[in-house]
């Protein structure tokens, strides 16, 4: 299945209830949630205090992406606010097994997450536990960069691995991805798409629904 889900980095703070709303009801599956603490990436985003308020607000599913060093530290804060699935940089913990085993213990989905520059090898241990690769497609740490074409052959390969365990984990792209370049990734073999700027800058519901669409015109 092809899921969307919407940044909410892109989002205008001052409506953000009312904005996820739209996404949601528009048709986006998840909402994607970029936390980051200006150590593991130069920007600081926003935390737990922001995720549990919007909690109250939605039903869709969280799908949190923690650009944060020792994320270890805080799985269970970021379970207990209102996370669904929590995804961690690989190249910010040491024992990325035992830190996917602590989110699966507290009950939820656990994602692992590679920036452009390391090897898609590197998950291999850990790919048979995971729930979802998020493999990049921009340095993390900002909303609105390009799409890095080097990326595309990294989805791909990605999916063979996946495939050739006879895995179903999702793979997840973000960053540059819009309803134009999205048949790309989708090609290569992703399956959870994230977009920022292109859902939240402009007309939200039309921007999803033409995301959407070209998630239909792929599946023909
Ligand atoms: C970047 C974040 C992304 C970002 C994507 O570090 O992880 O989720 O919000 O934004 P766009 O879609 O604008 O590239
Ligand atoms: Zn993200």
């Amino acid at each position: 299945m092809l899921i969307l889900s919407p940044s909410i980095l892109a989002a205008d703070f001052s409506i953000l209830g009312k904005q996820i709303k739209e996404v949601e009801e528009a048709g986006a599956q998840y909402l994607h949630i970029d936390v980051m603490d200006g150590s593991f990436v130069p920007s600081i985003s926003f935390g737990m205090p922001v995720i549990s308020s919007i909690r109250k607000a939605s039903n869709i599913i969280f799908d949190v992406h923690l650009m944060i060093v020792t994320p270890e530290r805080y799985i269970e804060e970021f379970a207990k606010c209102g996370a669904d699935i929590i995804t961690f940089h690989l190249e910010a913990v040491q024992d990325a097994g035992a830190v996917i085993d602590k989110i699966h213990g507290l009950g939820k989905k656990a994602g692992v997450s590679i920036k452009p520059g390391t090897p898609v090898e590197a998950v291999l241990p850990y790919l048979d536990k995971l729930d979802m690769l998020l493999v990049m497609t921009v340095e993390p740490g900002f909303g609105g960069q390009k799409y890095i074409p080097e990326s595309t052959e990294r989805i791909r390969l990605a999916r063979r691995y996946v495939e050739e365990r006879g895995l179903c984990t999702d793979i997840q792209v973000d960053g540059g991805i819009t309803a134009d370049n999205v048949h790309v990734v989708l090609e290569a073999g992703a399956n959870v798409i994230v977009a920022g700027s292109a859902i939240f800058r402009g007309d939200i519901k039309r921007n999803v629904k033409d995301v959407l669409e070209a998630f239909e015109t792929f599946q023909k």
